[in-house]
């Protein structure tokens, strides 16, 4: 374990709830406050820590309430300010934290900041958005996210110039340069720490600072996705000024924490973010885990040669071992922002979905690093794999849509794209009984709900001892009773296997032991080490278990955790490491010495 402390957001597991879609009050067809606090003693029954809570404030939805107009009130559809209230006490007697959004690195156009903006110039507000002056040409090309033409610069009459939003045309991005601008942003989060929330999923927040001296970038922007775009469109020249900013005048004095998306970070810089004596955020995610399959150009498309188990090793092993120094990781396979978690990394056809769900879980929590589940995930919620563009709400794929049909490009194939990587997978209403619209609303859902909720849904799962939700709830009080789990170190065994993900946790004298079949084949595995000949497997998520010497017979999808066991005497890839260390050491002393 490194230096740093022991945390309670270090120790907690986090739970997302996406209020649109997770239960609807008043059966106008969208989840709201008030059905989440229907379901207070279910959040209370999966043993969660934590919930992170979609925005929830005055927003024209947009994009489904990351476009708000207004900070210090609860969108009409969602509820009021009072079922806020009572929501947050609700959590919170049942000893449950909440962390809301953060959205600003932009605004919704109908926010009172831009209406003001956008009269003139001489606008108090017009400093608060990046305008680029129609006197001075065109501006410098910027690619937008969510925008149907793919331009980030739209014009606007009145002032006669352009503002910038990354995202969609009614999302202008907040200009951070301005004093009056960030002084504004920390007092909302002041406002909502003091009403006693536990800390803020901070959105887009790399995004912050831009470069303002506007490069024209038009030779470097293929794709949005291009490799370089981090560079300059976001993470820019005073992000960490503004993040230190931002913790001195908010975070410091409550006992709050941080959860940055971290998008376009690298493993070089991550530290830079959450090393703790640097006073910015707590906590981070990345996204390099989640580009893996997907082709490194365009929409995001799946690769056809699918998913490289040595590749996903790789990429947790690194981010573990910078978090090992200093500073604390999240780990996370879904959000609103992916599909389904089991349809993506797992196996969601037939016999094969319980399993593979379960084995996700498995890793989830028994990385070192807090875990980030999914509303939905605990049930094994699968993708809807929408066939035609109109049922699709999502912003993000309809102007894509849009957007390949202006360059006539092959739609056909975006939709089959889709499938796998929309959105609104991840989005559909959860599934709570086998009723009308899967119990979550007696009204028409605002997204469709998948057909295979008259089996696959909470309640079935509820009163079925061997269910993916049964095996969730299982594994998380596992996780509070190990601190092996939490804080123990990681250790990767075989990390050139493809299909088998083995790792140990070791925490002073106390090691358990995960072996992880991320495959659908049955494997014949020689374990690293020797095991008990009678040892019983801690976890098991099938029926089977067969260790003969040292090979184990693993059922597709199957994950086994073994322990206590005594410290393996086996190195795995650290102590190769904390070696190859040493001969590079010992190697440059002795350059030195020739020289
Ligand atoms: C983040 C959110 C995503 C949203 C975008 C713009 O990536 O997670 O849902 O569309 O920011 O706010
Ligand atoms: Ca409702």
């Amino acid at each position: 374990m490194s230096e740093t402390g022991k945390n309670w957001w270090k120790e907690g597991v986090i739970y997302q709830i996406y209020p649109r879609s997770f239960k609807d009050s008043n059966g106008d067809g969208i989840g709201d406050i008030p059905g989440i606090i229907s379901k207070l003693d279910y959040l209370q029954s999966l043993g969660i820590d934590m919930v992170w809570l979609n925005p929830v404030y005055g927003s024209p939805n947009d994009d489904n309430g990351y476009d708000i107009s207004d900070y210090y009130d609860i969108m009409k559809e969602f509820g009021t300010m009072e079922d806020f209230d009572v929501l947050l006490k609700g959590l919170h007697d049942r000893k449950i934290r909440l962390l809301m959004d953060l959205v600003v690195n932009h605004t919704s156009d109908e926010h009172p900041w831009f209406k003001e903006a956008k009269q003139s110039r001489k606008s108090a507000y017009y400093n608060y958005y990046h305008w680029w002056p129609a006197e001075k040409g065109t501006p410098p090309f910027r690619y937008s996210h969510f925008d149907a033409t793919g331009n980030a610069w739209t014009y606007n009459k009145a002032t006669n110039a352009y503002y910038l939003h990354y995202f969609s045309e009614k999302m202008p991005d907040l200009n951070w340069e301005n004093v009056a601008t960030r002084q504004a942003i920390y007092e909302i989060m002041r406002f909502w720490f003091k009403k006693g929330v536990d800390g803020f999923r901070m959105d887009a927040i790399c995004y912050i600072s831009k470069d303002t001296s506007w490069p024209d970038v038009r030779d470097l922007v293929k794709t949005k996705y291009n490799k370089d775009w981090g560079g300059y469109y976001a993470h820019g020249p005073h992000l960490h000024d503004y993040l230190k900013e931002m913790h001195k005048e908010t975070i410091e004095g409550f006992d709050v924490t941080t959860l940055a998306e971290a998008s376009g970070i690298t493993i070089d810089e991550a530290l830079l973010f959450v090393k703790e004596d640097r006073k910015q955020l707590h906590m981070l995610y990345h996204f390099e885990g989640m580009m893996l399959g997907y082709e490194k150009e365009g929409y995001k498309r799946p690769d056809p040669k699918g998913l490289d188990l040595v590749k996903l090793k790789k990429v947790y092993t690194a981010w573990d071992e910078v978090f090992e120094q200093d500073g604390w990781g999240t780990i996370y396979l879904g959000n609103h922002d992916q599909p389904r978690m089991v349809s993506r990394w797992g196996n969601d056809a037939g016999e094969f979905r319980e399993v593979s769900a379960k084995m996700l879980m498995t890793f989830l929590l028994t990385m070192r690093a807090t875990p980030i589940f999914y509303n939905g995930d605990e049930i094994g919620m699968t993708n809807i794999r929408f066939d035609k563009i109109e049922d699709y709400r999502d912003i993000e794929t309809i102007n894509m849509y849009k957007y390949l049909q202006s360059k006539k490009e092959d739609l056909e194939r975006f939709l089959k794209d889709q499938q796998t990587s929309a959105r609104d997978n991840g989005r559909t209403p959860f599934q709570w009984d086998d009723t009308a619209n899967a119990g979550f609303t007696t009204g028409k859902p605002w997204l469709k709900i998948n057909d295979n909720y008259t089996t696959l849904n909470a309640a079935a799962e509820n009163s079925n001892d061997r269910s993916i939700l049964q095996f969730f709830r299982q594994m998380v009080l596992l996780r509070k009773h190990k601190p092996s789990l939490i804080y123990g170190t990681y250790d990767l065994y075989d990390e050139k296997h493809p299909q088998i993900y083995t790792y140990t946790r070791t925490l002073d004298k106390e090691m358990l032991l995960i072996v992880l079949n991320f495959s659908k084949q049955k494997i014949h595995y020689d374990l690293p080490f020797q095991l008990a000949a009678d040892i019983e497997p801690l976890v098991n998520n099938t029926l089977t278990f067969n260790l003969q010497g040292n090979m184990l017979m693993l059922e597709p999808y199957q994950a086994l955790i073994f322990g206590p066991l005594p410290p393996s005497k086996v190195p795995g890839r650290r102590a190769e490491r904390a070696l190859k260390i040493k001969e590079e050491n010992t190697s440059l002393e002795s350059t030195e010495v020739a020289f």
